[in-house]
């Protein structure tokens, strides 16, 4: 083997490393590879979250629109969706807290429930897990170049 060949090896190598790891903005509880975690947050996911984002994470009907009472419909949490383009920290924040300050302005209303009350901490970072799990590749790899241009501005 070549010393260039070996060079590209241990690139390769590298990069994969860093696929494995948390990227910036990534959280390691709420890592779609740990199956166990991820199958916990599919359980979570199908009790406390389907019933407005969809058996399949696909969101209310004409998501975008807004009800009669002014409210936001459930967004989609899977590709056709704008979770994926989220810190994890901020989906934690959200789905905990709610859409509270700073993630939404103080009178601002909304049927998406704080889930501090229902779920633990790793529940939350399990469903997590297991939504990022069912993002595509590409959404992935998007997700992952917006977060870094993010922690650099
Ligand atoms: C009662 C219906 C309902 C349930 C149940 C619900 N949500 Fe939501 N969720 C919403 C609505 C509606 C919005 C959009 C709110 C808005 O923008 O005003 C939302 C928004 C969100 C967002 C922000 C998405 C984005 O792209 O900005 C996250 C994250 C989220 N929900 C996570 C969850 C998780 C995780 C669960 C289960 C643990 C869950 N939700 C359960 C109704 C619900």
């Amino acid at each position: 083997m070549t010393a260039r060949s070996l060079a590209a090896l241990a690139l390769a190598a590298g990069l994969a490393g860093c696929d494995a790891g948390p990227g910036p903005g990534e959280d390691a509880r709420a890592n779609p590879r740990d199956a166990s975690n991820a199958a916990l947050g599919a359980k979570v996911y199908a009790q406390n979250c389907a019933a407005c984002h969809g058996v399949k994470l696909e969101g209310q009907p004409d998501w975008r629109k807004r009800l009669a009472n002014g409210r936001l419909p459930a967004p989609p949490h899977d590709d056709s969706g704008h979770t994926w383009h989220h810190r994890d920290d901020v989906l934690f924040a959200i789905t905990k807290r709610g859409l509270v300050p700073p993630y939404a302005p103080s009178d601002y209303q909304s049927d998406m429930p704080a889930f501090g009350g229902v779920l633990s901490d790793e529940g939350i970072w399990a469903v997590l897990a297991y939504i990022k799990g069912q993002w595509s590749a590409q959404a992935r790899q998007i997700r992952a170049e917006m977060l870094a241009g993010a922690r650099r501005r």
